[in-house]
């Protein structure tokens, strides 16, 4: 081969790899491997599912029904949960790390419900204020969230994420991000914006 097009086709090689690394690390993968699709239905859960099962939404807090809803971790292992839509805030096909999203449950279970999107009222509050729940609108500082790679992940087999509530960039708010955790009061394991973060996988809807 001679030299110029030795360096020519070292350069190409550079390019792609540089561009794969670009596209492929922003994605966000489910439990298979496949890429998460933006706006559709995922379970989303545990990476171990052995405390507890995956995220639903729960209309009881101490015995009381309670509107908004809470979603809660499914105290059953064998239990996925509820259907949740992450979607991005800019129009894509798959869902990306570290790009504004909202999470929406989908469907009204009831008529207190008037929106679905996951919303937190005052992260630097204590509980309950600070306390993951149902009700939000699409877009605003309350439902601004973002999904990043887990730190220290469980398992290198997986790819596995942690949501962060971000206010200030959807609007007025703390200019800071909050790692949503595991809040658990009563036995009951509610999202909340202090803890340990929860580290999550998604799980496609068959
Ligand atoms: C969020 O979680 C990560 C990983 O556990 C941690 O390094 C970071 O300090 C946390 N951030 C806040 C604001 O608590």
């Amino acid at each position: 081969m001679n030299p110029t097009l030795f360096f020519y086709t070292l350069f190409l090689v550079f390019i792609i790899t540089i561009g794969t690394i670009a596209t492929s690390e922003d994605v966000v993968y489910d439990v298979t491997g496949k890429k998460v699709l933006n706006n559709v239905p995922y379970y989303i859960g545990p990476v171990v599912w052995a405390k507890g099962g995956g995220i639903k939404l729960t209309d009881t807090k101490n015995k009381k029904k309670v509107c908004p809803f809470y979603p809660v971790q499914d105290p059953a292992e064998v239990n996925v949960g509820g259907q949740f839509s992450f979607t991005l805030v800019a129009k894509q096909e798959y869902l990306l790390t570290s790009h504004i999203l909202g999470i929406d449950s989908g469907y009204s279970k009831s008529s207190c419900d008037q929106s679905t999107f996951w919303q937190i009222h005052d992260a630097e509050a204590k509980a309950p204020s600070n306390l993951m729940t149902t009700g939000g609108s699409f877009d605003s500082s309350e439902t601004c969230f973002q999904v990043v790679d887990y730190p220290k992940p469980t398992s290198s087999k997986v790819h596995s994420y942690m949501l962060q509530h971000c206010p200030s960039f959807c609007g007025a708010g703390p200019h800071t991000c909050f790692n949503v955790s595991i809040h658990e009061e009563k036995g009951v394991r509610y999202l909340a914006s202090s803890g340990t973060p929860f580290e999550f996988v998604f799980q496609k809807v068959k």
